[in-house]
């Protein structure tokens, strides 16, 4: 309607050759401008980029859907950035999403010698984009970890695996979800280094998430077996962390 309005109203002015010229000169305006990150959607083969309102979409039953409002992907030079600060090495750890999409983290992580790789994800629409991307996917970077799964679920619903986990948030969950969050990962027994993007997490570190590294986008927090250990009654467990305690930096690599 607006348009037509617009141009009823050029014609007016301007005539049926003016109209003309004038729309042939705002047609480069009226294309949409191509970011960096939607030929990233197109070179690596997949569905990523667009947005879109949770309130529009199917929750997993059972999800809480109260507190979300939007899916945005993570933009691909973040996560560089993120991998490159990682304090550590990943090569046995898992990696998790919390809230994960349409996965385009899930494979940006796929570079990188992951154990598995795994998205916690409540919206079916976008858990299927994800499937559906992981199939698809082509990069001209070697995939390091191809064990990738997304699980449809509520992020409160999700226990995590054993062992040592790299864990992702960004802009996921709600303060009093991200609160359950981080109270089932407070009793992981295995080194936990979480990526928070575009929130504070555990800020009075009660959980022992401590912030190794701050960056302007991001924070890396951290947390060794050793600090668990001593919430388990297990004194073996306790024993056998207590070298590798100081930070999962320090620790070999399992490759
Ligand atoms: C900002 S997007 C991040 C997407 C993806 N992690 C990335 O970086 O590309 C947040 C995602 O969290 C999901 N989400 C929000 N609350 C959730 C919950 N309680 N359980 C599972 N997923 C949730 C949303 O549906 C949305 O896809």
């Amino acid at each position: 309607m607006r348009l037509l309005r617009k141009i009823t109203r050029s014609l007016r002015k301007r005539g049926l050759v003016g109209t003309l010229v004038t729309c042939v000169r705002s047609l480069p305006e009226l294309v949409p401008h191509r970011s960096p990150v939607h030929w990233w959607d197109e070179q690596c083969n997949v569905d990523t980029e667009e947005t879109a309102n949770i309130g529009d979409l199917e929750i997993y039953p059972g999800g809480d859907d109260l507190s979300a409002v939007m899916y945005m992907p993570i933009e691909p030079e973040v996560f560089q950035m993120v991998m490159e600060a990682l304090p550590g090495a990943v090569q046995g750890c898992t990696f998790i999403d919390y809230g994960s999409g349409k996965g385009r983290a899930l494979l940006l992580a796929s570079h990188y010698p992951f154990a598995q790789i795994l998205g916690v994800e409540f919206a079916v629409e976008l858990h299927h984009t994800a499937l559906r991307n992981i199939q698809q996917y082509r990069s001209r970077v070697v995939q390091e970890c191809k064990a990738i799964r997304p699980i449809l679920s509520d992020a409160t619903q999700f226990r995590p695996p054993a062992g040592d986990l790299v864990v992702l948030f960004h802009n996921p969950l709600a303060r009093s979800l991200m609160e359950k969050v981080l109270a089932i990962l407070s009793e992981h027994r295995g080194a936990i280094r979480i990526i928070s993007v575009g929130a504070e997490i555990d800020s009075d570190g009660e959980l022992g998430f401590k912030p190794v590294v701050r960056h302007q986008r991001f924070t890396i927090y951290s947390r060794s077996p050793a600090q668990v250990s001593t919430r388990v009654s297990d004194s073996q467990v306790l024993l056998q962390r207590a070298d590798e305690a100081a930070d999962p930096g320090t620790r070999p690599r399992r490759d």
